[in-house]
């Protein structure tokens, strides 16, 4: 028989048949709405409509999704929350605009930002010097962005991060409407914010445009996502903003399976999310007790991250307790471990997931690490820098040299270097600690 080298290797991960805490939200359960997608695997056709010229079906099914998120418009992405992203920010941002953006970003929006010849002011936001945690940005921060940077055209956020850490949404787009300036979120992680019992989303928290990567925490095939729109001065140019970057054959299970999702959501959402979240924090309350919750405030109820590395485990060495367990996490770093549940988790997953951590032992606490992020130095500009002729060194030689690409390890979702910035002592340092032994630099 010919190699089937990830073929295989998929087939490898169902046997091994681990409870998923991890995306896709649908945890590869085939009982759900039992559909063949398969078999859905059409094109453009007289009666399918077309994605980024939809007058019919697509149409349709986008404006019930719209209806559901109480949006001004939603559009359906095939390609993930990136295309949203590269979109959101071709909508908002002219060609070399001016934006104030969190330095919690996913690498897909500085590149997008270096393709529109963005010039950005970065916020950074703090440290906690106990956990080594970054905090979520700061209202008062963004408002001081926009106080000493007039001429920008909008304000970006990503809300919740990795670890479900949320940002104020509702102030920072009280303070950007003060400024007459958009605000527009990454809220990859937070889909599922909508039909909590406190509904939580950014589109109903006041932002002008949303990102949503719906398959981390839907029942969703991976790559479906939601671009919404609040504010209506975007609509006339959003689906012509992401068909600059979307393929042209946009893959229509992706986008059934949205269509699928709303239709359960509108019927059990809100239920569904209610229950998850009383399971979520009894669980929630048991890791606090043994001293690894990361968090209870300011944070997305659903989403768990233990930090292992208080109690004297790695993350890293954490998630391998959990899967020998038959439990797999999401992501695992030195010091923490994290877990993605949604509804389609059984209660049974739940009861497992509860008793492997009240049965993790501890032991002596091994210190957080604590990077330091200082204001960065800027020797090009982020188009110029990334697409300049270069060559990947050594992470510990590059120290004084000018950095070519993005270079954002996830966790935790900061990037320690974006093209253009000076290579400093401390990120050699953080490059090294993230197992960043190479790196890109301008020649
Ligand atoms: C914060 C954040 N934004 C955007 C993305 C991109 O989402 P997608 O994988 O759906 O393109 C990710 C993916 O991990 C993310 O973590």
């Amino acid at each position: 028989m010919e190699e089937l080298p990830l073929y295989s290797a998929l087939k490898k991960q169902e046997k091994l048949s681990r409870i998923s805490f991890h995306t896709p939200g649908h945890k590869n359960n085939s009982k759900f709405q039992a559909i063949d997608f398969f078999k859905l695997d059409y094109t453009e056709l007289p009666g399918t409509d077309s994605l980024y010229d939809a007058h019919t079906v697509i149409k349709k099914s986008e404006e019930l999704m719209s209806k559901l998120f109480e949006s001004k418009q939603t559009i359906f992405s095939a390609g993930g929350c990136t295309l949203c992203i590269q979109a959101m920010l071709k909508l908002a941002l002219p060609y070399g605009g001016k934006i104030i953006a969190s330095r919690m970003i996913h690498k897909s929006a500085v590149n997008t930002m270096a393709i529109l010849n963005a010039k950005v002011k970065w916020v950074i936001p703090n440290i906690n010097q106990s956990s080594g945690q970054f905090e979520q940005v700061d209202t008062a921060e963004i408002e001081k962005a926009l106080f000493y940077n007039r001429d920008a055209s909008c304000v970006y956020v990503t809300s919740p991060d990795y670890f479900g850490k949320i940002a104020d949404i509702k102030s920072i787009a009280k303070v950007c409407k003060s400024y007459n300036v958009s605000l527009i979120v990454d809220n990859a992680h937070g889909t599922h914010l909508k039909f909590l019992p406190k509904d939580i989303h950014p589109i109903t928290l006041g932002a002008d445009i949303v990102a949503d990567s719906a398959h981390k925490t839907l029942p969703v095939l991976t790559g479906g996502a939601l671009l919404h729109i609040a504010n209506k001065k975007y609509i006339s140019k959003a689906k012509e903003s992401m068909a600059i970057f979307g393929s042209t054959s946009p893959s229509y299970p992706i986008m059934a399976s949205l269509d699928v999702c709303r239709d359960w959501l509108s019927k059990n959402g809100r239920e569904a999310y209610s229950k998850l979240e009383k399971n979520i924090l009894k669980i929630k309350d048991v890791a606090l007790k043994k001293c690894i919750l990361d968090d209870f405030e300011n944070v997305d109820p659903i989403r768990l991250s233990l930090n292992t590395a208080k109690v004297g485990v790695l993350g890293i060495d954490a998630a391998e307790y959990f899967r020998k367990n038959e439990v797999e996490p999401e992501l695992a770093d030195r010091d923490r471990v994290v877990f993605i549940a949604t509804p389609l988790n059984s209660d049974d997953d739940l009861a497992k997931l509860k008793s492997l951590i009240i049965n993790f032992s501890s032991n002596k606490a091994i210190k957080n690490y604590i990077p330091i992020f200082e204001e960065p130095i800027v020797a090009k500009t982020l188009h110029e820098a990334m697409f300049s002729q270069s060559e990947k060194i050594s992470s510990a030689n590059s120290v004084g040299r000018i950095c070519a690409s993005t270079v954002c390890p996830c966790p935790p979702g900061i990037p320690i270097l974006v093209p253009g910035e000076v290579i400093t002592e401390n990120s050699v340092q953080n490059l090294l600690h993230y197992g960043i032994l190479s790196i890109d630099v301008i020649k």
